[in-house]
């Protein structure tokens, strides 16, 4: 739910938990609410048992029961491991997310999925478990690195990708993402996009929660995306990897280019979105010698139906996506040249 004013959003949820019961976990990075809380310095490498289990040892330490509510306020690395403490303590209880990235805001923070990373894998250990909010106040952008925001606006653009968002404003949102200025990033503009960025996903999750079917198409550009994501990474051991939205950008590249080869689909957003990667994003940080490493990753993919198999979201054309599309090395390293020549 976007809101224009945080507390009196959050008033009505905490009228229905003991004060006792209520507790903060936030990312260091950002301001808290005056509510018992655990600050956590937040990077790709935190996301770990670690991290999970300290979480765990402050919930004990202040005596939370069944009935409680964590309140996880931070990007997408806070909201996915706190969702999981929260899922797995004392079998679930409830928590409510306060987004502050924009990657958050349009997608880590609603939907359900919870989880870490484990043996270099991405969210390889996580759970299912919705928030019982998620409350998006779009002033918390104001401070977040121009990195940070283009991140986030890489996962805008594939939800710009996979949905023409039609119903919810009448208007593509692919469009509006083209016409939006980049440079200027004005947090006022993009508050209708994030808006409806925001209602597609709500939508998409609402009729596929666990991911059966119609949800995969919010995995377009993943599979190359956490594939690239994982090798620049280094087991997540490796402070300023890449960013989690560059690298949906640069898998999107790869699953458009797979599109227009496999599925016809016009050569237009591929072009676009190139020139926008270009431009704002720069090259994929990778040397060549890892395309081996790259495929294997991508063989391993949870999302994978069969073992070994390499599983995609690709698209006939922008708002039509087709799920469960299988490629094989071959054309996966077609597709790495593609990305690795621009
Ligand atoms: N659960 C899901 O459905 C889902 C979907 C997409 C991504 N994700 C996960 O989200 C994670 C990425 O999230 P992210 O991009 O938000 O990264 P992040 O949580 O690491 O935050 C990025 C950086 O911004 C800082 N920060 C946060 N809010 C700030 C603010 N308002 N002002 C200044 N700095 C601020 C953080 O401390 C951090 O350094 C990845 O681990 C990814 O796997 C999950």
């Amino acid at each position: 739910m976007l809101c224009s004013d945080l507390h009196s959003a959050l008033k009505p949820i905490l009228a229905r938990y003991e004060d006792s019961q209520i507790v903060v976990v936030r990312d260091e990075a950002v301001s808290g609410l005056g509510i018992s809380e655990l600050a956590i310095r937040v990077s790709e490498a935190s996301k770990s048992l670690e991290t999970v289990q300290q979480i765990w040892d402050f919930f004990f330490a202040q005596g939370l029961t069944r009935r409680a509510l964590v309140i996880a306020i931070g990007g997408g690395v806070l909201t996915d491991i706190v969702g999981f403490a929260a899922a797995t303590y004392k079998r679930g209880i409830d928590y409510l997310n306060i987004p502050t990235t924009l990657l958050a805001m349009i997608d880590a923070s609603s939907g359900g999925k919870t989880g870490i990373n484990y043996h270099g894998l991405k969210n390889s250990i996580g759970a299912f478990a919705q928030p019982i909010e998620t409350l998006i106040w779009p002033g918390w952008l104001k401070t977040l690195p121009a990195k940070e925001m283009l991140s986030g606006f890489g996962e805008l653009i594939k939800t710009g990708l996979i949905d023409e968002g039609l119903q919810v404003t009448g208007d593509r949102l692919w469009d509006k993402l083209l016409q939006y200025d980049l440079d200027r990033m004005d947090i006022e503009e993009l508050t209708p996009l994030i808006a409806q960025g925001v209602a597609v996903k709500e939508q998409i999750v609402a009729a596929d929660p666990h991911e059966e079917g119609l949800r995969k198409v919010l995995n377009f550009g993943h599979t190359f995306g956490h594939a690239l994501e994982e090798v620049t990474g280094d087991g997540f051991q490796v402070t300023g990897a890449m960013p989690h939205g560059y690298a949906v950008v640069y898998g999107l590249i790869a699953e458009l280019y797979l599109s227009v080869v496999k599925l016809n689909c016009p050569k237009e957003p591929l072009q676009q979105l190139t020139q926008i990667m270009l431009h704002y994003y720069g090259k994929p940080q990778c040397k060549c010698s890892e395309r081996g490493q790259l495929i294997r990753l991508m063989q391993q993919d949870k999302k994978n139906e069969r073992a070994a198999e390499i599983n995609c979201t690709l698209i006939r054309s922008v708002g039509d996506p087709v799920i469960n599309q299988v490629i094989t090395p071959d054309e996966a390293h077609e597709a790495l040249d593609y990305l690795f020549s621009l």
